[in-house]
């Protein structure tokens, strides 16, 4: 008995101290830091590290909680928002969501505009963190009506208002250079080949590419992924804007170079078009070969970095954005008749079907 009390003390006394998260200081702490997940069969199958920073960990859900506490802190610091005023952005969900979390974080109104072809997943959650969301009909950046000179319009019409301009606003981009790209080189321990992500606003792409290029210089490609619609593709790949079909994926895809991207166009390698056939058969083998559960932009993102490990050769460390998780987009995602109407049911083999869940 004595003895035995000797071991279990003695077991307990050289144990290693326990390595416990420090207090974060509220919910703005908690932004960032994600995991840099392995992905082990889509890894083994291309020979090369696909190396994913899982964004979907963010307490908002998504990579853009990054881009929405940026943006505020801006304003803040440029004085353009004073305690109560109010935040306004036009965004196509993700950024609203996370400046929703930000702004009941520093107690601000928050007012988002989007386009009414939104999942109604994303507009419900808006309005459950408080927002004041204003679905309007989805229209050209050059008609007036647009989503984002809707928001403009009303942030210019409020005191004490700030309209955070996601997608030519460059504290978006500082983001990714101050966290994301950090935080792929520390995880990597400086070891990152190659990184690729799909654009929205280009703040992903562009911090994190300015960020690793200028650590790395060219010992690191970056390739932007596209969805089709877009014509960033084709800029990148011929100098003309040019764009054909479209794409069941959210929150991607571009009809011009915004101020986020402009600042760091240069930097880029190479493009791919990935199309919604490949980001919809990767995301049902996301799930069932790695139980990871994520919206259709990190699906093709995933498709992207298995293509740019096979142009770049075996034994590399690709990394690429999980941007989000499919909780927003499962009722289309995981319905058979949407993914019927978007004759993308084929895309998923038999064996995948069994997750198509939802009639
Ligand atoms: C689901 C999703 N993926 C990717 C992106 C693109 O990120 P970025 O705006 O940094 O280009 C967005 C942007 O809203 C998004 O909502």
């Amino acid at each position: 008995m004595n003895s035995l009390r000797f071991v279990a003390r003695r077991a307990y006394s050289t144990a290693k101290p326990a390595v416990v998260p420090r207090i974060t200081p509220g919910l703005i702490g908690a932004i960032g830091n994600t995991p840099l997940i392995r992905l082990n069969r889509v890894s083994e199958e291309v020979g090369s590290d696909i190396l994913c920073k899982a964004e979907w960990m963010n307490p908002g859900g998504s990579v853009k909680d990054r881009a929405a506490l940026f943006v505020v802190k801006d304003a803040e610091e440029k004085g353009l928002i004073r305690p109560g005023g109010t935040v306004v952005e036009g965004t196509a969900g993700n950024t609203g969501i996370g400046l929703a979390h930000v702004c009941r974080a520093k107690g601000y109104k928050c007012v988002i505009y989007m386009p009414n072809t939104q999942s109604q997943e994303k507009i419900d959650l808006l309005r459950m963190l408080g927002a004041e969301v204003h679905p309007v009909p989805a229209v050209a950046f050059d008609n007036p009506e647009n989503y984002n000179h809707q928001a403009r319009r009303h942030a210019e019409s409020l005191e004490n208002a700030v309209w955070t301009n996601q997608f030519d606003n460059i504290a978006n981009r500082r983001a990714h250079i101050e966290t994301t790209g950090p935080e792929i080189m520390a995880q990597t321990n400086g070891e990152v080949d190659g990184f690729v992500c799909a654009t929205g606003t280009g703040g992903t792409l562009a911090g994190t590419a300015r960020y690793l290029k200028e650590q790395k210089g060219d010992k690191v490609k970056v390739f932007l992924a596209d969805p089709p619609g877009s014509v960033l593709y084709s800029y990148f790949t011929t100098g003309k804007f040019d764009r054909e079909g479209g794409s069941i994926t959210e929150g991607i895809g571009q009809g011009r170079i915004t101020d986020n991207l402009d600042q760091d166009k240069d930097l880029i390698d190479g493009a791919f078009c990935i199309p919604d056939e490949e980001s919809v058969h990767m995301l049902y083998r996301l799930l069932d070969e790695e139980g990871i559960y994520v919206g259709a932009s990190s699906a093709l993102n995933v498709v992207a970095a298995a293509k740019m490990a096979k142009q770049l050769g075996p034994g590399k460390k690709i990394v690429t954005i999980l941007c989000d998780g499919a909780y927003r987009y499962q009722s289309r995602l995981f319905s058979r008749q949407w993914l019927e109407s978007k004759k993308l049911l084929t895309a998923i083999p038999e064996h995948l079907q069994k997750y198509v869940v939802l009639p």
